[in-house]
């Protein structure tokens, strides 16, 4: 099965919704013509709905970056799947690296927020990522397994249709340094072959596995060209127009 390539920008904590508006303006021509991929921006909650109306009909999918398991409650200052979903979301970032180390995310919350995101048909992108004392001490792959294991806890093969896998090697985010695209490929294989064992061979050949870490427009194409890797998730150069376009036209 086809695998389309996904090419999102996680905006972070970065840009109003006119800003973002703006932006959009300015991406909509310039990804003009980028069939078989699919665009997508990962915004903050205040600029949910702006950007998603902005975006219609452009192709550019719109999601949030994180939400709560619960569908409504006193928690005071979180969002759950279905008002993200309400105010323009069509997919959500699970379990981002950042979310783990400052706000305390764990698998059990990430395999939580899964369900919620996926009863409310949201499209669900669930990170990994070992950290640099990980890697260097040769644990990346016990910690992938057990994250991608934990994170993935209770989903079912039907669940997982939807299902998209970042891998984020935490050493590689916004420092610049990317993992080389043979580095990657090694895990992609790896983190599919882990699916396999998980949620069977179909879940394992549909599921994309997008990388993330210091994608630029001039290291993507390498990236995209490795078997496994079936698109990027990007911060820092998905916050301009012009670098965001030129990463989705990675083959142009
Ligand atoms: P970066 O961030 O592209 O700025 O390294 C990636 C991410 O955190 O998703």
């Amino acid at each position: 099965m086809p695998r389309t390539p996904f090419l999102a920008g996680n905006w972070k904590m970065y840009k109003t919704g006119a800003e973002a508006v703006s932006f959009i303006e300015s991406a909509r021509p310039l990804l003009a013509g980028a069939t078989g991929r699919q665009a997508a921006v990962a915004v903050p909650f205040t600029a949910l709905a702006e950007t998603a109306k902005a975006a219609a009909g452009s192709g550019i999918l719109v999601g949030a970056q994180n939400i709560h398991w619960e569908k409504e409650g006193a928690y005071t200052g979180e969002i759950s799947a279905g008002m993200a979903k309400a105010a323009g979301a069509s997919f959500v970032i699970l379990g981002h690296s950042e979310r783990r180390q400052f706000f305390g995310d764990t698998d059990e919350w990430v395999s939580k927020k899964l369900q919620a995101a996926i009863s409310e048909s949201l499209i669900p992108v669930v990170c990994l990522g070992e950290s640099l004392s990980q890697r260097e001490s040769g644990d990346t792959f016990k910690v992938l397994g057990a994250q991608i294991k934990g994170s993935l806890a209770g989903l079912s093969e039907a669940q997982a249709a939807s299902l998209i896998i970042a891998y984020e090697p935490v050493w590689a985010i916004g420092t610049g340094k990317t993992a080389t695209a043979a580095q990657a490929q090694e895990v992609h294989a790896f983190l599919r072959g882990e699916l396999k064992t998980l949620l069977g061979a179909k879940t394992s050949d549909s599921t994309r596995i997008l990388y993330g870490g210091s994608v630029k427009p001039d290291n993507v194409k390498s990236l995209m060209a490795e078997p496994d890797i079936d698109g990027a998730l990007v911060g820092g150069a998905a916050l301009k127009p012009d670098s965001f376009a030129q990463i989705v036209k990675f083959d142009f």
